[in-house]
């Protein structure tokens, strides 16, 4: 296959990459580098940079591609993805967000490309009751990271109906580590999400961790997450891409681990690891007290399994960070 993948200098992005030409296929990665990083990109890759508003450079880069083979399939990962920071800026979120998918979605059909990897998100299902999620449940976000992924998965079913698009549409849950080569990984300098804040807790890069609310209904007080190994989930892509370019129909699976735990065990875990101080502060906006994946549909539909637990995603995420830390000194 051939692959177009926006958004893949970005942290998932460039996991995918990774597993695309691990996998043997081809693949041209389009990223403005706003969060991105260049050297993210897999040497084997062939990079462009431009914006996901920019739908005269996504047809551009579609163009001067499909004259040495046709693009297969197209992924998108260009998006902003922080909980807290879409509650404090919801219009760039929809901006980025709903406006940026509908750029790639012209450009990918005035470039006859009619295959769409898309990444959305458990925040989609909102608060659910019960915590585990299903693909049929009900979806109703609680913030506005979520309600633009939902717009944008609705854009793309109406956008399949009306033009023949089809279309793989993964919802992840909590994504974390790094690639075991740990070459690439989550390398951001402001980082928001709990595993790699809990390793920079462990190695000193910050005083301590804040718990985020300790007052949850859950077993222990704490919020429940499905934590999935980034390489797991990149290799989710690969079998999407594919499945794509086999059958002509379209498919929306969540990606999890399927195992939820709460934030002080994924804690608890990483002090067997690397002791580290944390301590309780009020509940953050935006965070639902559980949310973890039923993932038969997947294992179904893409004969697709997580292979590495949250032991595998603790260590390699501090392996990777260690590593950042001795490049640095
Ligand atoms: N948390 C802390 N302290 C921190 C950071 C996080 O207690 O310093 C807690 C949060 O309150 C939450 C849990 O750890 O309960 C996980 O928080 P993250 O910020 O790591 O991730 P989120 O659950 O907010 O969001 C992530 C992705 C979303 C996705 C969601 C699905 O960023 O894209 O998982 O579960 F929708």
């Amino acid at each position: 296959m051939k692959v177009f993948v926006a958004g893949g200098a970005g942290y998932i992005g460039s996991h995918t990459v990774y597993e695309l030409i691990r996998a043997g296929h081809e693949v041209v990665v389009y990223d403005n580098l706003s969060t991105g990083c260049r050297d993210a990109v897999h040497p084997g890759a062939r990079f462009y940079e431009g914006d996901i508003l920019d739908k005269d450079r996504i047809v551009q880069v579609l163009q001067t591609e499909s004259a040495e083979g046709a693009v297969d399939v197209a992924m998108h990962f260009a998006a902003k993805l922080i909980v807290p920071e879409s509650v404090s800026m919801p219009l760039a979120y929809y901006h980025n967000n709903v406006e940026g998918l509908r750029q790639m979605l012209l450009g990918l059909m005035e470039s006859e490309v009619t295959s769409i990897v898309f990444s959305s998100t458990a925040a989609v299902y909102g608060e659910p009751q019960k915590g585990e999620c299903l693909e049929d449940d009900y979806t109703l976000p609680i913030n506005p990271y979520g309600e633009t992924k939902l717009a944008a998965e609705r854009m793309i079913k109406w956008a399949s109906e009306a033009h023949g698009l089809n279309y793989c549409i993964f919802r992840y849950f909590n994504v974390a580590g790094a690639d075991s080569t740990l070459e690439i990984g989550l390398n951001k300098d402001q980082l928001t999400h709990l595993v790699p804040l809990i390793m920079q807790a462990a190695l000193g890069q910050i005083e301590k961790l804040s718990i985020f609310g300790s007052d949850y209904d859950t077993f222990d007080g704490t919020c429940v997450r499905d934590y999935i190994h980034v390489t797991d989930l990149a290799k989710a892509h690969v079998k999407g891409a594919e499945y794509l370019c086999k059958q002509n129909s379209s498919l929306l699976v969540n990606l999890g681990s399927g195992e939820g735990y709460s934030v002080k065990e994924v804690v608890d875990a990483a002090s067997k690891l690397l002791p580290l101080a944390y301590e309780f502060v009020p509940r953050r906006p935006g965070d639902p007290a559980k949310l973890y994946a039923n993932i038969t549909k997947a294992r179904e539909q893409l004969g697709w399994q997580p292979e590495l637990g949250l032991n595998d995603i603790l260590q390699s995420d501090l392996d990777y960070r260690r590593k950042l830390l001795g490049s640095n000194s």
